[in-house]
């Protein structure tokens, strides 16, 4: 069975239509169980369709058809695995709306400011490793003049990939399109909350990959993501997620010695100077804390540093533009929030906001408003909640709280901030907003964190290394050396010529 290849603009048919099915070795198929789960659109709490229920049988079959493909992949040419990885980019460009609708669906990300710009960023994060085919190259080394002595790049074998729900199109293509160009052929798990965009993105590769060479499954993480980690014939594995799962993960790595990505949480800082350009800051702060994604984002702005003379203002200049912004249906062009994208991480985030309101001198900021629309009334909708009067200690600005929930902090001295700021058990990104160079080159020199940005907060940018220090991760995505260093091995060889 296949969905047709033109775009399919009507989200809800095409849910309907990729129901219940996995992609591996080349076709859309059922769970060896029979078994789906259903796919529930969180603004109405309606289901839309239902995703396969990936178990070990699922798991197994995938990397079978995985690991039969990728001796014959990794003979194509570099540059013309490349090229065929360009020609999915091409094809998805041509299915933004598309998929940015199915998205929207099943995730609840409204579809102007957030679901469109991760279906157009998708096509192009494929376009960028699909040029970089011939930089796999190796090194001679001078080791002596009558021993031949270099180096190659060779692709792991299979590659597991497990995803999270809250921008799966963009991670899932940071994850397999340098797995692919580089010779590896994946398995891609998808998030319980997401299975139905990535599938078709799958779906639609595979028509223009060799079979196996993309699979993908859905399922939970225990049944289905659990097995693909622990597979004898995955050799590496890429995560996104939770700290938590993020240590099951590298545990069942270790096991059997295969090297990790791990793409973790954050609780980043951004620290405004009194000499700080407000608008632009202000406009960092609504960009950083992703407010229109409910804030469900690895590098929100969380912990906002303002200093003292420019914090009340800030507070109200910020409450004011968030109060601007109109919360409804995701797949309504008006929209600037969706909602939640699950009851589960709407309960954890309603609990951060009971939490921050029992602690000591807070007080809370709510903005926007709730729709009134009644078709609207079983939405996972939040109020976006700035909260102020809360010190660094305070376990709302401690925890990752992946919903619109943000922590303004009052400083005054200079050094006491940068600890604060680094007094995290996170160090994912951080941001540093004054006219003064200096000091901004001061502050980014001791942020703790692996992302660093002054006077801008952008998201991820192909080819620029992306990923935390302490508990935010292990290794970098989205660059020419995450393509080297993450899928490939560097085999060393020695020829004597005496
Ligand atoms: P999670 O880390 O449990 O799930 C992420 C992925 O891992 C999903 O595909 C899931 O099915 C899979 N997974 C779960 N258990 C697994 C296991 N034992 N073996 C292999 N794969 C497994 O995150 P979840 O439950 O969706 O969200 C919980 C919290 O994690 C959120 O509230 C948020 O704070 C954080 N999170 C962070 C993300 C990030 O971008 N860094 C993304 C998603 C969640
Ligand atoms: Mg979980």
């Amino acid at each position: 069975m296949t969905t047709a290849t033109t775009p399919q603009t009507d989200p809800f048919a095409l849910a309907r239509a990729l129901s219940g099915r996995h992609f591996y070795d080349g076709a859309l198929r059922e769970s060896a169980s029979g078994r789906t789960f259903p796919v529930v659109n969180p603004a109405t709490g309606e289901e839309v369709g239902a995703a396969a229920f990936g178990e070990a049988a699922d798991v197994e079959a995938a990397v079978r058809a995985a690991a039969a493909a990728q001796k014959g992949w990794a003979k194509v040419g570099a540059r013309d695995r490349g090229k065929l990885v360009a020609r999915c980019g091409q094809l998805l460009s041509e299915h933004v709306e598309e998929l940015a609708r199915l998205i929207a669906l099943e995730t609840g990300k409204a579809l102007r400011t957030e679901s469109r710009v991760e279906a157009s960023v998708l096509a192009d994060a494929f376009t960028f490793f699909a040029g970089l085919g011939s930089e796999l190259k190796g090194e001679t080394v001078p080791y002596s003049p009558t021993v031949m002595t270099m180096t190659v790049r060779e692709p792991i074998g299979v590659v597991g990939a497990i995803l999270p729900w809250n921008v799966p199109l963009l991670l899932m293509a940071l994850k397999i399109a340098p797995a692919l160009v580089a010779g590896n052929t994946v398995v891609v798990k998808s998030a319980e909350e997401a299975p139905l965009a990535v599938l078709r993105v799958i779906e639609l590769m595979g028509g223009i990959l060799p079979p196996g060479v993309v699979n993908i499954l859905s399922g939970f993480g225990p049944e289905c993501g659990a097995p693909l980690v622990a597979h004898p014939k995955v050799g590496k594995v890429t995560f996104t997620g939770s700290v938590e799962t993020g240590k099951i993960v590298y545990r069942t790595a270790a096991e059997k010695l295969i090297p990790v990505t791990l793409e973790l949480g954050g609780k980043s800082p951004m620290i405004v100077m009194a000499d700080a350009d407000m608008d632009q800051a202000i406009a960092g702060a609504i960009a950083g804390m992703r407010f229109t994604r409910q804030g469900q984002s690895c590098t929100a702005a969380s912990r906002i540093f303002v200093h003292d003379a420019v914090h009340d203002e800030f507070v109200a200049r910020l409450k004011a533009k968030v109060d601007a912004m109109r919360m409804g249906d995701p797949l309504d062009e008006a929209t600037d929030i969706g909602t939640i994208v699950s009851h589960q991480q709407m309960e954890r985030v309603q609990g951060y906001i009971a939490i921050g309101k029992e602690t000591d001198g807070a007080v809370a900021h709510v903005c926007s408003a709730l729709p009134t629309d009644p078709r609207l009334a079983k939405g996972l909708f939040i109020q976006p909640h700035i909260f102020t009067g809360v010190t660094n200690d305070s376990r709302i600005a401690r925890e990752e709280i992946f919903g619109p929930v943000c922590c303004v902090i009052r400083w005054t001295d200079y050094e006491e901030v940068i600890a604060a700021a680094n007094d995290s058990e996170y160090g994912l990104a951080a941001t540093v907003w004054t006219r003064d160079l200096k000091l901004a080159l001061d502050a980014v020199n001791r942020l703790e964190a692996g992302f660093v940005q002054v006077n801008q907060n952008l998201v991820v940018q192909p080819n620029l290394s992306y990923g935390g220090v302490k508990a935010s991760g292990l290794g970098k995505e989205a660059s020419l050396e995450s393509m080297l260093e993450h899928f490939t091995h560097k085999k060393t060889i020695m020829i004597n010529m005496k």
